[in-house]
C-alpha cells in the first residue's frame, strides 16, 4: 500500500487572549504513512476516529504547559488497525489520552481504555457523558459535594458537558437544582429536556436575584469563577459546600485582570467549604463505579446528552475556540474519521 497523508495539528504560538485560529495553530499535512509497513515496535497502530476539545486546554497553551511546535493532544477516540501486543486487538475501539493526528502509533504499555464492542452508547459519547468531563461531574458531586436528597445545588456553564451530567445526577440524587448558562436556547434545554428546577441565561439575568428567588443553596458547583462565585458565595446556605471545578471566565485573562473574590467573609458565619477538586485525584476510588452506572444510565435514556460536533480535524482548533467563547451547545467533539 502506498503512502498516505496523516494530518496532525500543533500547537504555534502563545495565544493573547482567546487563540487564533490562523496564528497560534498549525495544521501541519507534511507527514504519511504506510498502514501496513509503518514499523510498530511491538506496540499498536490506530485510526483517529474522535477528538475532544476541552477547556483545560487553553491553560496548556500557556508558557509552562505545551512546548511551542508540539502536537495537540486530548482524550480521543480511535480504531485498532494494526496491533503487535496481546493487549489490544485489531478492531479494537480505544478511548485514551490522543495526539491530534489522523493515524498514530503507540507503545505497548500505553493507557488505553478498551471500549464495549457492541456500545449501546456511540462512542463519542466516550468523551463527555461517560468520559472525562462526566467523571469530573461524578466525582466532584460525590466525593467533594456530599449531596444529600433535599438539598439544593447551583450549577454553573449548567448547558456544558460538566454542567448537564452534574445537573442530572443531582436530580436523580433528589436534589433541587438550579443551572445558569449564557444563552436563551440553552436555558430551554435545561429546562425543557434536563428538567431542572431552575434555570436563567447569567447574560441577561442578575445571579444574586435568581438565586435569592431560588432560595439559597446547599452546594454551589462552580465551573466559571469571577462574580458568578462571588454571587453564589452570598447566597450559600449554612454548612453549604462549593466545589470549585473550573474558572473558565478567567481563562482568557491575564493574572492582573482577573476579577477578585469579595464575598469570602460569608463562608465565616456559615461555615461553608469550599474545595478545589481535579478529576484524575479520584479516579483510583471511583472510576469502577462511574463505568458500572453512568453509561448504563445513558443507553437507558436516564441521562440525557447533547453533542457539538466538529467535522475535519482541521477544524479542530476552531472547535476550541468555540468552547473557550461559550458558543458550543453540549460537549464539544471533533469527528475525524
Ligand atoms: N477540575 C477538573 O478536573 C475539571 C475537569 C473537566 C472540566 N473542568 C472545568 O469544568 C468547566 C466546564 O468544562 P466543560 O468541559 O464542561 O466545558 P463546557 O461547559 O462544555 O464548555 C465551556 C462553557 O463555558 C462557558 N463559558 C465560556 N466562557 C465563559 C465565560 N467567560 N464566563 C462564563 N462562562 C463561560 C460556556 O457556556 P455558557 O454558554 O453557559 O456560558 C461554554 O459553553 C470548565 O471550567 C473546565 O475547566 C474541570
Amino acid at each position: 500500500m502506498a503512502p498516505i497523508p496523516n494530518p496532525k495539528v500543533l500547537f504555534a504560538a502563545y495565544p493573547a487572549g482567546y487563540p487564533d485560529v490562523k496564528k497560534d495553530f498549525k495544521y501541519d499535512t507534511s507527514e504519511s504513512i504506510d498502514l501496513e509497513t509503518a514499523p510498530l515496535n511491538g506496540g499498536f497502530l490506530t485510526k483517529t476516529l474522535y477528538l475532544s476539545v476541552d477547556p483545560y486546554m487553553r491553560g496548556r497553551m500557556n508558557v509552562g504547559g505545551w512546548a511551542l511546535g508540539s502536537l495537540f493532544e486530548g482524550y480521543g477516540i480511535s480504531e485498532v488497525l494494526r496491533s503487535e501486543t496481546d493487549k489490544v486487538k485489531k478492531g479494537d475501539i480505544l478511548y485514551a489520552s490522543t495526539k491530534f493526528q489522523a493515524y498514530q502509533v503507540w507503545p505497548a504499555d500505553a493507557k488505553v481504555r478498551i471500549l464495549p464492542k457492541t456500545s449501546e452508547i456511540p462512542y463519542s459519547v466516550y468523551m463527555g457523558a461517560a468520559g472525562m468531563p462526566g467523571q469530573t461531574a461524578y466525582f466532584g458531586l460525590k466525593a467533594v459535594g456530599d449531596p444529600k436528597a433535599g438539598e439544593s445545588i447551583f450549577v454553573s456553564t449548567a448547558a456544558g458537558a460538566v454542567g448537564q451530567l452534574v445537573c442530572q445526577l443531582a436530580k436523580a440524587w433528589g436534589l433541587r437544582v438550579i443551572g445558569s448558562t449564557g444563552s436563551d436556547d440553552k436555558v430551554e434545554f435545561l429546562l425543557n429536556e434536563l428538567k431542572i428546577d431552575a434555570a436563567f441565561n447569567y447574560k441577561t439575568a442578575s445571579t444574586a436575584e435568581e438565586l435569592k428567588k431560588f432560595g439559597g443553596i446547599d452546594i454551589y458547583f462552580d465551573n466559571v469563577g469571577g462574580p458568578t462565585l462571588d454571587a453564589a458565595l452570598d447566597a450559600m446556605n449554612k454548612f453549604g459546600r462549593i466545589i470549585v471545578c473550573g474558572h473558565i471566565s478567567m481563562y482568557n485573562q491575564k493574572p492582573e485582570e482577573r476579577y477578585g473574590i469579595k464575598n469570602t467573609y460569608s463562608m465565616i458565619y456559615k461555615e461553608v467549604k469550599m474545595q478545589g477538586m481535579l478529576v484524575n485525584t479520584y479516579a483510583a476510588q471511583y472510576s469502577d463505579e462511574f463505568y458500572a452506572t453512568v453509561p448504563k444510565m445513558i443507553a437507558e435514556g436516564k441521562i440525557k446528552y447533547s453533542e457539538d460536533v466538529t467535522e475535519g480535524l482541521e477544524h479542530a482548533p476552531d472547535a476550541l475556540v468555540k468552547v473557550l467563547k461559550g458558543e458550543n451547545k453540549g460537549k464539544a467533539v471533533v469527528k475525524v474519521a
